[in-house]
């Protein structure tokens, strides 16, 4: 049988490797590199699903986590399914819950059934397993779904990293078998490993051998520094398989997006242009602009000159730092814009650098414009 999911190779960019290529999903396809927006509560905070197509956001993601504990999956699944209930008929990818339950919850037990933990809200106890994480998501319907992993905290010793690898494993094979709607809904498996270079390329191979539709990267940029991580990176892909997509998790700052494109990697997620947004911070060609800063108080230009998002072609950055200033919604809602735009944009742009084989000189330009040379 086809997976629901479906990765198609367009072009492969001389210098590097990097892949162009579309996603094929039930709720439609999508363009690769891809940056999707973060919809924890069945919400990208501040925005609506049309000025997310608007922007280009092919593709969003949700928490298996947060929807289990408020409002539930059984009612999500009563309302229709995710996309329904919250009016979004694109492709929508969850995360399996490991993750937060690791980074959320600061009581909990790891066993080999799965974790008990005390939830984030009201300290109930609950358990969430690799089973577990597969009825709530194929409850949600989610056209792309995570197998339920640990992602270990760095620094984590070698000793533990290949018990916690081992046991990701054993989840990600009773995921496989606990999965009853392959038709409708891909589950990908997550590969850990953490900083070792080779037990990431053992942990890629042992995940490659049990044959999920994608895979994902886990467990970095969790304090790492920068090298660390496109060392683990360039210790994986090689060993994926090059028909299925790649999603690196948890990673938005631009540089690190533009050097995981490089590295064989398609999507990407993280909560960082939204969050840094709500307290004021942007994301420009320039480099980060703080727009709360005195300097824009008179500055009646837009917030990024070389940006033709909706926000930059009608609002001021004097305006957008009055109303992040002045606590109003309109300003996060303002600033979120705006930041999505622009990573979307920037893998639209790595699209087309891939298309014409320039990756490299386009990473070279940009880097000297955002600021990062000079770091
Ligand atoms: N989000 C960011 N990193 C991770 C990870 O290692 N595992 C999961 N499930 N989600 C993530
Ligand atoms: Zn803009």
């Amino acid at each position: 049988m086809r997976p629901a999911v479906v990765y198609e190779l367009l072009k492969t960019d001389k210098e590097t490797g990097a892949r162009a290529g579309i996603i094929h999903t039930p709720h439609g396809s999508f363009p690769t590199p891809m940056f999707m927006p973060v919809g924890t509560l069945a919400t990208v905070k501040t925005l609506s699903p049309e000025e997310l197509k608007e922007m280009g956001s092919g593709i969003i993601l949700s928490n298996t986590y947060h929807l289990w504990l408020r409002p539930g999956h059984e009612l999500i699944r009563e309302a229709g399914g995710l996309h329904k209930f919250m009016n979004w008929d694109q492709p929508i990818l969850t995360d399996s819950g490991g993750f937060q339950v690791f980074s959320l919850s600061k009581i909990r037990d790891i066993k080999e059934e799965g974790v008990h933990f005390r939830s984030h809200l009201d300290g109930s106890k609950l358990f969430l397993s690799p089973e577990k994480a597969i009825e709530i998501q194929e409850a949600l319907g989610s056209d792309i779904m995570m197998s339920f992993d640990e992602c270990p905290p760095y620094p984590a010793s070698r000793e533990y990293m290949i018990q916690s690898m081992a046991r990701t494993t054993r989840w990600a094979e009773r995921g496989l078998k606990a999965h009853t709607t392959m038709d409708k809904q891909s589950l990908f498996g997550i590969v850990q490993g953490g900083v070792y270079s080779d037990l990431r390329q053992q942990h890629a191979k042992e995940l490659a051998s049990l044959d999920f539709p994608g895979y994902s990267i886990g467990g970095l940029s969790v304090g790492e520094e920068k090298h660390l991580m496109n060392e683990a990176l360039e210790a994986t892909t090689p060993f994926l398989p090059a028909d299925k997509p790649r999603y690196l998790m948890g990673v938005g700052s631009p540089d690190a997006l533009i050097d995981g494109v490089i590295r064989g990697i398609d999507m990407f997620d993280c909560v960082l242009p939204t969050r840094i947004a709500r307290n004021g911070t942007t994301m420009t060609s320039q480099g980060r602009v703080v727009i709360k800063n005195a300097i824009y108080e008179r500055d009646f230009g837009p917030l990024d000159p070389n940006c033709d998002c909706h926000v930059c072609k009608n609002y001021s950055r004097a305006y957008l730092r009055h109303l992040i200033k002045a606590k109003e919604a309109f300003g996060i809602r303002l600033t979120s814009y705006h930041n999505l735009y622009f990573l979307i944009k920037l893998m639209e742009d790595v699209r087309e650098a891939i298309m014409e084989d320039r990756l490299l000189a386009f990473r070279e330009e940009f880097f000297e414009q955002y600021g990062y040379n000079k770091e």
